[in-house]
């Protein structure tokens, strides 16, 4: 296997670079905000787990020509229909992704930013087994499940912004009641300024992971 793999598996575009011989048993799937592509958080998941696989996709969404996860009606207004589908789609990905590049063996680990963030939240909610914990940086509330999901023990760190004009502090709050009510270990990182990312969300995250 290559060290650094581009393709299309399950239809999505995506990056994936094989971990390092004696590298951690994780593999981070790397989720980029409104705009970005597959390359956008490699520099970050290698920062964050040096040594350790790293599977991203670029979502398949256009909005104006800017790659998202899934369709919004407006800011903050999800299309929850596609929200769905797209969720379903990105685990079939990852579920492939993870035999072809022989990961069976491997914890996956969702690092997502904004819109990432929010599908791996939705990812998290709907299909429970598939991730062993996630670093949501900058997430809002993806859907309210109409059924619990079992979240049980499965580390979550919210990474959230006080002056962040996208997301209110009352999303991540809810958010954060939701994870914990499915049994889920919420920790929650509050960033100094707004939505980007800073210094400290990084740190905070690298502390938080298992290295
Ligand atoms: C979203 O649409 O997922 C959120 O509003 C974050 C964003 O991408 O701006």
């Amino acid at each position: 296997m290559t060290a650094s793999q581009s393709g299309e598996a399950s239809g999505f575009i995506h990056r994936f670079v094989a971990p390092a011989p004696s590298g951690p048993k994780t593999t981070l799937l790397l989720l980029h905000g409104t705009g970005g592509d597959e390359e956008d958080l490699i520099p970050l998941g290698q920062e964050l787990l040096p040594g350790a696989a790293l599977l991203s996709p670029r979502g398949r969404v256009l909005e104006h020509g800017m790659p998202r996860f899934f369709r919004r009606l407006g800011e903050g207004v999800f299309d929850l229909e596609d929200l769905k589908l797209q969720t379903d789609e990105l685990a079939r990905f990852v579920g492939g992704a993870s035999r072809k590049y022989g990961l069976a063996d491997s914890k996956i680990i969702a690092i997502g930013y904004s819109n990432g963030a929010n599908i791996a939240a939705s990812v998290l909610l709907t299909h429970p087994l598939l991730l062993s914990g996630a670093v949501l940086f900058r997430p809002m509330v993806p859907f309210r499940p109409q059924v619990v999901p079992n979240l049980k023990d499965v580390p979550v760190l919210l990474a959230a912004a006080k002056h962040d004009q996208i997301v209110r502090p009352k999303q991540t709050s809810e958010l954060s009641q939701i994870l914990t009510t499915a049994g889920a270990r919420v920790s929650t990182h509050w960033h100094p300024g707004g939505h980007e990312l800073g210094q400290d969300d990084v740190a905070a995250a690298k502390e938080w992971l298992p290295q």
